[in-house]
C-alpha cells in the first residue's frame, strides 16, 4: 500500500499529535495533583519558596488538567468524529498544525508563568493578556477547522455529537474574549475592564460556563461519538439527544450566580442562578440516560470490555455530579458547602469520575485505529487502569464529602454564650485524616496514567500509521 497520504484521506496526524499528548499532559496534571495534595498532609512539601508554593501549583495544576490534559482530548476528539461523521478530511492540514502548536505553546507558557507568579488572579482565566491573546488566536482557528470541515461534509445531516462539540467551541470562544477583556499596564501584568460585583458576576459566569461548556458539552460531543461506537449500539433516542441539547444549553448560561451567594451580588440574582442551576439537572439527566440506554441489549459487554466501562462510568459520574451540583446551589445547602472540601470533591466527581474517565476510554478506543493496530497492546492493562481509576475517583469523592461536612459543621458550631466551639485550627486537624486519604486516591488514579502511557506507547510502537491512513481512505473513498 502506498505510504502517500492522499487528499482525500483522513487527516489522523493532528490527531494522533493530540492523543499523544493528552496522556502527556495527563501524567503531568494529575501527578502535580497528587503533589499539591499531599503538601496539604504534609506543608514541608513547600519546601519554602514561592515557585513550589501550594498557591502557584494550585493553577498550574487547574490549567495542566482543564487546558492541557482535557482540552488536549477534546481536540483530539472532536478532529476524529467531525472527520469520521462527515466522511471528509479536516478543511486545512495547516491550520489545523497551527492549532496543534499553537496550543502547545499556551500550555508551556503556563507552565513557566503560573509558578513565576504572573496571575490575573481570576480563577481558570489566570492566563496573562500576551498568553490570553494566543490562546483566543489558537481558538478561533480551531472553529474555522472544525466548522469548515462541517461545511465540506459528505453526509446529509450533521451527527448529533458535533452539536455539542460546534456549541463548546463557539461558547468558549464567548467565554474567554469577553472575561479577559482587560487593560494591559505592562507585558506581565493587566487589570480587568470590570469592577467590584459586576466583576465577579461576570468572573462566574465564564467559570460556570467553563464547566457547563468545556467540561461537559464537549464531552458529551464525545460521549455521543464514542459510547455507541464502543457498544456497537445505536443511539438510544435521537429526539432526546436534541431536546436535552437546546435545553442545556439555553440554561447553563444562567446558573453562575450560584458561585456568589451571600455575597455583594443582588438578591434576585443569586436565587435566579439557583433557580436555573434546579432546572439544570432534566437535561443533565436527559443526556446521561440517553448514553447508559444505548447500552440496552449490551450490558454483557461490560463484563469483557474495559473501555466500555470507562465510559460507562463516567456516564455514572456524571449523574452524579450533576444531581449533587444542583443540590449545593440551593442557598441554605451553600451556606454548608461553600468554602468546605465539599466543593473539592463536587468538582473531582465531575473532572475525575466524568472528564477524565470519558477522556480515557475514548483515547483507548482511537489509539489502535488511529496507528493502524486492531487493538491495545494489552487488555488486561485497561483494566487495571480502569480499576485504579475508579478506586481512585471513590476515595477521593468519599473522604472529600467527610471533610466537608466536618467543616462545615464544625466552623458553624456556636456555644450558649454566641462564641464560636470550635477554632478554625480545630477544624483543620478533623480533616487530616481526609486530607490523607485524598492524596492516596489522587495516587491511585494518577498511577492508572502510567499504566496508560505504557500501553499507548508499546501500541504506537508497534503501529503501522500508513496503513491507518490507507484504511481510513478507504473508508472515505467507500462512501461515495
Ligand atoms: C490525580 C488526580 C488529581 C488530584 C490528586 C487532584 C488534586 C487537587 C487538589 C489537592 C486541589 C486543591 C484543592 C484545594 O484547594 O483544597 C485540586 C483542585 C482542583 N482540581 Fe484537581 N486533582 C486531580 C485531578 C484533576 C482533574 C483530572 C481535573 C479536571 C479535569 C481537576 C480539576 C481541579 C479543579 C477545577 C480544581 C479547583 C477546584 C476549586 O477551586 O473548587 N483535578 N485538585
Ligand atoms: C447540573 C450541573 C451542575 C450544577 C448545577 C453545579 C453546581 C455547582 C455549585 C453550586 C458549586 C459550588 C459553588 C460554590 O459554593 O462556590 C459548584 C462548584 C463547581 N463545580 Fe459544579 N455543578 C454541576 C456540574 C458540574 C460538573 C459536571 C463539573 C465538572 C465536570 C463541575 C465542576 C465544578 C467546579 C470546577 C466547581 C468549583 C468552582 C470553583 O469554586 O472554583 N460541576 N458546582
Amino acid at each position: 500500500m502506498s505510504t502517500a497520504i492522499s487528499p482525500t484521506a483522513y487527516n489522523y496526524k493532528v490527531v494522533r499529535q493530540f492523543a499523544i499528548m493528552t496522556v502527556v499532559w495527563g501524567i503531568l496534571g494529575m501527578g502535580l495533583g497528587v503533589f499539591i495534595a499531599s503538601q496539604l498532609v504534609w506543608p514541608e512539601l513547600n519546601f519554602g519558596l514561592p515557585w513550589t508554593s501550594f498557591g502557584r501549583l494550585r493553577p498550574l495544576h487547574t490549567n495542566l488538567v482543564i487546558f492541557a490534559f482535557g482540552g488536549c482530548a477534546l481536540f483530539a476528539t472532536s478532529y476524529y468524529v467531525v472527520q469520521r461523521t462527515c466522511q471528509t478530511r479536516l478543511i486545512s492540514d495547516s491550520l489545523a498544525a497551527f492549532t496543534f502548536w499553537g496550543w502547545q505553546a499556551v500550555i508551556v507558557g503556563a507552565i513557566i508563568t503560573l509558578p513565576l507568579g504572573y496571575t490575573t488572579t481570576k480563577e481558570y482565566a489566570e492566563l496573562e493578556w500576551p498568553l490570553a491573546i494566543l490562546l483566543a488566536i489558537v481558538w478561533v482557528t480551531y472553529g474555522l477547522v472544525f466548522f469548515g470541515t462541517i461545511t465540506k461534509r459528505k453526509t446529509k445531516h450533521i451527527y448529533v455529537g458535533n452539536w455539542f462539540y460546534g456549541a463548546f467551541i463557539v461558547v468558549t470562544a464567548m467565554l474567554h474574549i469577553v472575561n479577559h477583556a482587560s487593560l494591559p499596564v505592562s507585558f506581565f501584568k493587566s487589570y480587568s475592564a470590570y469592577a467590584g460585583a459586576t466583576d465577579a458576576m461576570i468572573q462566574w459566569w465564564y467559570g460556570h460556563n467553563a464547566v457547563g461548556f468545556f467540561l461537559t458539552t464537549g464531552f458529551l460531543g464525545m460521549m455521543y461519538y464514542f459510547v455507541p461506537k464502543q457498544a456497537e449500539r445505536p443511539i438510544y433516542s435521537y429526539r432526546l439527544s436534541i431536546v436535552h441539547f437546546w435545553a442545556l444549553i439555553t440554561l447553563y448560561i444562567w446558573a453562575g450566580p450560584h458561585h456568589l451567594h451571600y455575597t455583594a451580588l443582588p438578591d434576585w440574582a443569586q436565587s435566579l442562578g439557583m433557580a436555573m442551576s434546579i432546572i439544570l439537572l432534566a437535561p443533565s439527566w436527559g443526556g446521561m440516560i440517553n448514553g447508559m440506554m444505548t447500552l440496552s441489549g449490551a450490558w454483557h459487554k461490560l463484563r469483557t470490555d474495559p473501555i466500555l466501562r470507562f465510559l460507562v462510568v463516567s456516564l455514572a459520574f456524571y449523574g452524579m455530579s450533576t444531581f449533587e451540583g444542583p443540590m449545593m446551589a440551593i442557598k441554605t445547602v451553600n451556606s454548608l458547602s461553600h468554602y468546605t472540601d465539599w466543593t473539592i470533591g463536587h468538582v473531582h466527581a465531575g473532572a475525575l469520575g466524568w472528564v477524565a474517565m470519558i477522556s480515557i476510554g475514548a483515547i483507548y478506543h482511537m489509539i489502535p485505529r488511529l496507528f493502524g493496530r486492531a487493538q491495545m497492546h494489552s487488555v488486561g492493562l485497561i483494566n487495571a487502569h480502569f480499576w485504579l481509576a475508579t478506586i481512585g475517583t471513590v476515595l477521593y469523592i468519599a473522604s472529600m464529602w467527610v471533610n466537608g461536612i466536618t467543616q462545615g459543621l464544625m466552623w458553624r458550631a456556636i456555644n450558649d454564650d454566641g462564641t464560636l466551639t470550635y477554632s478554625f485550627v480545630e477544624a483543620l486537624q478533623a480533616s487530616h485524616p481526609g486530607y490523607i486519604v485524598r492524596a492516596l486516591g489522587g495516587a491511585f488514579f494518577a498511577s492508572g496514567m502510567f499504566l496508560m502511557a505504557y500501553n499507548v506507547w508499546r501500541t504506537v510502537r508497534a503501529s503501522n500509521p500508513a496503513e491507518a491512513e490507507a484504511a481510513a481512505q478507504i473508508a472515505v473513498v467507500g462512501a461515495h
